[in-house]
């Protein structure tokens, strides 16, 4: 199936739910790791996949130099009002991973939150990784999260809710396909805004794809594109080798 408007569209209200579900600074250890890992970077760091702002804005606190890029215009919207509020001068812009532009070249670039997944087409995902190395500066550093190989055998979640003003929103998840040749899954999620009054109000189908990595597969894949120190971590702990207790691997890359 082939709906490219709809795929991994971040619409109204999957944002609104992502923006309720991990609001700013919401971390599950990349916070505080990414902050530690870009310390001593003084130029600028790009995010792509930034989102509503839930890591750029706390490191924009930490007083680092970075700057975004999202697909989502209502995702952006989020990060946009979320910088007024805090009178903090953030810059993004709505961009695609294989599409984005820059005036000049980054000390690093970082994709947490497992958003590299969202291209599930490998030849493109390479394509990417190529418009990355290119986008940063001699010694800069990619640093890219991905979930394990595992969860693509994981069933789909449970449905969740949200409490809102007057009401609540839904999110129900049915797996349209697991592909174990492409290491992808697709999913419809199908968010719902029910008012206590008028009952379901909004509702809204986000395709939902995504592909899974082996851990050697990556960095066979980072080494094909050019980047020759590559270091791997498990679970937001610096260098600790991933095992079965891993849930998240983090890649850092230079050349
Ligand atoms: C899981 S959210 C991550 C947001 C943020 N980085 C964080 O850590 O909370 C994934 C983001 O990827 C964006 N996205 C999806 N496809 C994209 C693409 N092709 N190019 C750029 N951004 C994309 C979505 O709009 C969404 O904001």
């Amino acid at each position: 199936m082939k709906n490219t408007t709809l795929i991994n569209r971040y619409a109204s209200l999957a944002s609104w739910v992502y923006h309720i579900d991990k609001p700013i600074g919401r971390s599950f250890g990349d916070v505080e790791y990414y902050r530690e890992r870009l310390k001593n970077i003084q130029g600028t760091i790009l995010e792509p996949a930034s989102g509503n702002g839930r890591i750029l804005i706390p490191l924009l606190e930490s007083g680092l130099n970075i700057e975004g890029f999202d697909a989502s215009a209502e995702m952006l919207a989020y990060c946009e009002q979320e910088c007024q509020k805090r009178g903090l001068n953030g810059k993004f812009r709505q961009e695609m991973f294989n599409t984005f532009t820059y005036t000049a070249p980054y000390e690093a670039i970082i994709i947490p939150a497992g958003s590299f997944q969202l291209i599930t087409d490998i030849n493109e995902a390479i394509e990417v990784l190529k418009r990355f190395k290119l986008a940063l500066k001699e010694n800069g550093r990619l640093i890219i999260d991905l979930s394990l190989l595992s969860s693509l055998a994981e069933p789909p979640m449970l449905a969740r809710q949200w409490n809102v003003p007057n009401g609540m929103l839904t999110l129900t998840e049915s797996r349209v396909e697991t592909n174990y040749i492409t290491q992808t899954t697709m999913s419809q999620l199908r968010y719902e805004h029910w008012d206590n009054e008028k009952g379901l109000i909004n509702s809204e189908i986000d395709l939902f794809a995504l592909r899974f990595w082996g851990v050697k597969e990556f960095e066979l894949a980072l080494q094909a594109v050019g980047f020759t120190e590559i270091t791997i971590s498990s679970n937001y702990n610096y260098l600790d080798t991933p095992n079965e207790e891993t849930h998240t691997v983090t890649f850092e890359a230079s050349f």
